[in-house]
């Protein structure tokens, strides 16, 4: 028999909501994602026993991410990324746990668009009137047997000399600072970019608030990102970590 309202306590509520949650579900996968949610849900809130207020606070935070995410800023992936989740699951689903030689994957991060454009090698992805020192960026794609891999995409982008993605330039009328290059038949792809420079993780939204909060670190060290585009989810040929 359905428990009703009135029965429900502290004890028997997560088995409830779980069983009324995925009755009706056929899906296998939908049914495990909702129940494990659901029961860790609760179970963080029984475990730090939260109070009214602390769960209006986090309501209230998690609706101001919600508004501070634009097309062009993805507030919501940052929360992802700082709080190391986009990390755990890039982790858990990398390739290197197939092919111990493939280079490490990581996550896209905040700043990845598909506002881009196809450059032919040796072009520079920085627009007339860039910021910063010029230099050469290379590499070469190689399967996990090290013969080279010719025509792959490799999407890069990087912060102009001033520590910004042109996504966060208020002036931006394209892409800058941003392209992706087909290998040659050496597998090696080749462009001019700018001297990368640490920047600072945006602080004027919701995730800056919390992180100033925690007092973290919230400069990353100077970086370029190199994807190669093997499908929709793509692998990183540079290591990075915006969880650092
Ligand atoms: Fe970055």
């Amino acid at each position: 028999m359905e428990s009703s309202l009135e029965e429900l306590t502290a004890e028997n509520l997560t088995p409830h909501v779980i069983k009324v949650s995925t009755e009706n579900v056929k899906n296998e996968r939908l049914i495990e994602l909702v129940t494990g949610l659901i029961q860790h849900l609760h179970d963080y809130v029984k475990e730090v026993q939260l109070k009214p207020t602390e769960w209006e606070a986090a309501v209230q935070y998690l609706t101001q991410v919600g508004h501070d995410s634009t097309p062009d800023r993805q507030e919501m992936i940052l929360l992802s990324d700082v709080l190391g989740v986009s990390a755990l699951v890039d982790t858990i689903n990398s390739a290197q746990a197939k092919a111990s030689s493939a280079t490490e994957s990581s996550v896209l991060g905040p700043f990845h668009s598909e506002d881009t454009h196809t450059l032919a090698n040796g072009q520079s992805i920085g627009s007339p009137g860039v910021i910063g020192e010029l230099m050469l960026i290379h590499g070469t794609v190689r399967s996990v047997s090290g013969a080279p891999i010719e025509g792959v995409d490799v999407d890069v982008w990087e912060t102009n000399g001033n520590g910004l993605y042109d996504m966060q330039d208020p002036n931006r009328d394209g892409p800058n600072c941003r392209g992706i290059f087909q290998t040659d038949s050496q597998g090696q792809y080749y462009l001019v970019g700018v001297k990368s420079v640490n920047y600072d993780i945006p602080t004027d939204g919701s995730v800056g608030l919390l992180l100033n909060m925690l007092k973290r670190n919230i400069t990353r060290p100077a970086h370029v990102v190199c994807t190669a585009i093997i499908s929709r989810s793509s692998q990183l040929l540079t290591p990075r970590s915006i969880f650092s």
